[in-house]
């Protein structure tokens, strides 16, 4: 059996995130979304629990998909579980250098570990949870950018208009 993990902070989890997660579900036998750490990102917005909540909501359709979490390595997750490949998705440039720097360190650190790009959609081209946070905390409409099931849950915690 293949199994593939789609690492991310998912805070909170996009549209572009579920179009990924989406996608690979139709390539592997198993996809395991992990809520994992990025030591470089200040403060959650989200608990790790609802970060995982927020991922079970939008992806009960997929039955080869299941939802996870992990404050280690990602290497170490992949021997721990078996998963062969990592999968990220790539919205520009940007993000290239970054990713490709973190594939090879992956594989560095455990050689069966593969990354697979998938390019993003191209509506997608833009979106991060940053952004979704960004115009949730003014108000701003994000329903473009999340997925509906958890739409309340987001603008509930990022909005609070002054009294
Ligand atoms: O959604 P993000 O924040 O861009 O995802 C980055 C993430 C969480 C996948 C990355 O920081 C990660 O893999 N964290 C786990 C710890 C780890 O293995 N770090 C070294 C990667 S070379």
């Amino acid at each position: 059996m293949r199994i593939a993990v789609c690492p991310g902070s998912f805070d909170p989890v996009t549209l572009g995130h579920l179009d990924i997660i989406n996608r690979a579900s139709k390539l592997f036998d198993k996809v395991i979304v992990l809520v994992s750490f990025n030591k470089s990102k200040s403060r959650a917005s989200f608990s790790t629990t609802e970060r995982m909540e927020m991922i079970i909501a939008v992806t009960g359709h997929l039955d080869n998909v299941v939802v996870d979490c992990y404050d280690g390595l990602l290497a170490d997750y992949l021997k721990m579980t078996g998963a062969e490949v990592i999968v990220k998705g790539l919205r520009a440039v940007s993000d290239f250098e970054y990713e490709f720097q973190m594939a090879l360190a992956n594989r560095k650190l455990y050689e069966g570990a593969e990354t697979v790009f998938l390019t993003t959609a191209g509506e997608n081209m833009f979106l991060s949870s940053s952004v979704v946070k960004e115009i949730a905390s003014f108000g701003g409409e994000i329903s473009g950018f999340v997925p509906p099931q958890i739409l309340d849950t987001i603008k509930n915690r990022l909005y609070k208009p002054e009294k």
